[in-house]
């Protein structure tokens, strides 16, 4: 049995990508921050047929972290999959040069630290094979140069592919993969009505990434099963 986390999975792409994992047999834990809202989510990752447990976290709170990894030991000395995904987006119009610090602030310690806490956290239960992924956005690419789009999102989304580098170096001699993911536009509550997007579709390269890719890849940024540039 393959043990995979997914935060942000009470809803839009996190909830697909654990639906996805458990019909492909994986015990999904569904990082989520209000279980008793999180239940009708459970019951549609249950009626896959495979195996979901809500885990409360937070990813601003980091005795909620805490607590989640004793949760989850209580379930699996080994976690096969994370996949940091949960991220807000404040108004895209935020400027960086006049939205309140505290807007930015509160973007970059969910986007950013909220993933790097999740990897310092559940390091213990990451083993040999184990695989991050973290959901990104091509907002946040700048090898053609920085876009004007979200500024303060794009920044955040910017940090986490640094993010995913780095901790792809750190981990390597481990044999722990850490990847960065697009799921591109997706109809979501973040992604809004007119996203091009199911969230089926969104959710198909992060959980390729899980399943079907060989672990050893590492340090990549992807969209659509293909590599992209950072
Ligand atoms: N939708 C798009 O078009 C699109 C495009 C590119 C990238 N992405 C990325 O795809 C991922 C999923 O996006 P989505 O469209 O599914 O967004 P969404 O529908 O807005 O869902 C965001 C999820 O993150 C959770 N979350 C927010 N703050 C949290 C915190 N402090 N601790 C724990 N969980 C928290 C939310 O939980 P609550 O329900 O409790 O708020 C929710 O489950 C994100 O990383 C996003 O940046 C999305």
């Amino acid at each position: 049995m393959y043990y995979s986390l997914v935060t942000g999975a009470n809803r839009g792409i996190g909830l697909e990508i654990a639906r996805q994992l458990s019909q492909r047999g994986h015990h999904v834990l569904m990082g989520v921050r209000d279980p008793k809202a999180a239940e009708a989510a459970l019951r549609q990752v249950a009626a896959t047929g495979g195996k979901a447990t809500l885990i409360p976290l937070d990813l601003t709170y980091p005795d909620s972290l805490a607590l989640a990894v004793s949760q989850v030991k209580m379930l699996t000395p080994r976690l096969d999959v994370l996949i940091n995904n949960a991220a807000i987006l404040l108004p895209e119009s935020q400027q960086l040069l006049k939205a309140p610090m505290s807007e930015i602030e509160e973007t970059l310690q969910v986007n950013v630290l909220g993933a790097l806490r999740m990897v310092r956290h559940f390091r213990p239960l990451l083993k040999a094979g184990s695989r991050i992924i973290n959901v990104s956005s091509e907002a946040g690419a700048i090898c053609g140069g920085a876009g004007t789009y979200a500024p303060v999102y794009s920044l955040s989304k910017t940090a986490l592919n640094a993010l995913t580098m780095h901790l792809a170096h750190t981990l390597a001699g481990e044999e722990i993969s850490v990847n960065a993911v697009c799921p591109g536009w997706v109809r979501t509550r973040m992604g809004g009505q007119g996203a091009p997007r199911s969230a089926a579709e969104g959710a198909d390269t992060p959980v390729w990434l899980a399943t079907e890719t060989d672990p050893a890849l590492t340090g990549r940024f992807w969209q659509d099963r293909r590599e992209i540039g950072w």
